[in-house]
């Protein structure tokens, strides 16, 4: 049997298993999907015991991974993010991959929207730092809006072709953009938004990051603007089927993947 985990803390509601659970049964898999809870001080122990047990692989969360950088070969994404969520244990090493970045970019081309023209990204944090790098490497022009300004521009900086903003900004920048993402925490288990309703327009194609409630604020608003709404359960759906794929070598089955994730979410 093939064992792929979780680190994280706390990991005790995560969706990850029953999502990639869901995956094995459809593929008739003989694999499990099991969270763990390591100690700060013991993740390169916790990472490097996985690796000496057979573990095929593993996904790595907050608070848990920037730290794991330091512990595994990352590719050129997840060193450059500065972050790595995935671990493959098949090679010499084990390999650091940061899917959260292509599970914003799969989402979005999952609903047909061009990866083209500029983008705003909300949030300098690391899911904005994931986002921004992963539409920039598609070709995007990316525009970076947060609270702190600074933090935008630090990341803008490491960016290519990206400019840094504060959340002021958002009109101007929303007037000219097709695709707006929201990296803050802001409208996670709470009526609000980061951005004017009053910035959106029927062009845009939004994707919401924060996935609780499954239509934020920012969604509904966006979705009366005439907008294209991508909800965040598609990112995280993304993610792990990009993770699936790099452990297995096989398409993943999206479609019961998302079934377990949406009904673990309501
Ligand atoms: P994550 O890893 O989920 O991105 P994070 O690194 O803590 O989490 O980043 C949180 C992001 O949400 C930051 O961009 C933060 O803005 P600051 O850099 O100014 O702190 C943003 N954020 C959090 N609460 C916010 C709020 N009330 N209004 C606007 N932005 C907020």
């Amino acid at each position: 049997m093939d064992v792929f985990g979780l680190l994280g803390n706390p990991v005790g509601h995560s969706l990850s298993p029953p999502m990639h659970e869901a995956a094995y049964d459809e593929l008739g898999f003989d694999a499990r999907y099991v969270t763990f809870e390591p100690a700060p001080d013991d993740l390169g122990a916790a990472i490097e015991g996985a690796r000496a047990l057979g573990i095929a692989g593993l996904n790595v969360t907050i608070p848990f991974k920037q730290d794991a950088l330091a512990h595994v070969e990352p590719d050129d994404l997840a060193a450059r993010i500065g972050a790595v969520n995935t671990v493959d244990f098949s090679g010499e090493v084990p390999r650091g991959y940061n899917t959260d970045a292509v599970g914003a970019v799969r989402a979005l081309e999952h609903h047909d929207v061009p990866l083209s023209g500029t983008a705003v990204v909300v949030g300098a944090g690391g899911a904005g730092r994931a986002v921004a790098f992963g539409l920039a490497d598609e070709g995007m022009t990316v525009e970076i809006a947060n609270r702190t300004a600074s933090k935008a521009d630090a990341l803008a900086e490491e960016v290519s072709g990206a400019t840094g903003h504060g959340l002021d900004a958002l009109g101007d920048l929303l007037a000219g953009a097709d695709v707006l993402v929201n990296c803050t925490s802001v409208g996670m288990d709470e009526d609000a938004t980061p951005v004017p309703a009053d910035a959106l327009h029927g062009d845009l194609a939004v994707l919401d990051a924060v996935y609780s409630p499954i239509e934020t604020r920012l969604l509904a608003d966006a979705a009366a603007a005439g907008a294209t709404t991508v909800d965040g359960a598609w990112m995280l759906l993304y993610q792990g089927v990009e993770a699936f794929e790099r452990w297995t070598g096989e398409d993943a089955p999206v479609d019961a993947m998302n079934e377990a994730l949406r009904a673990g979410l309501c």
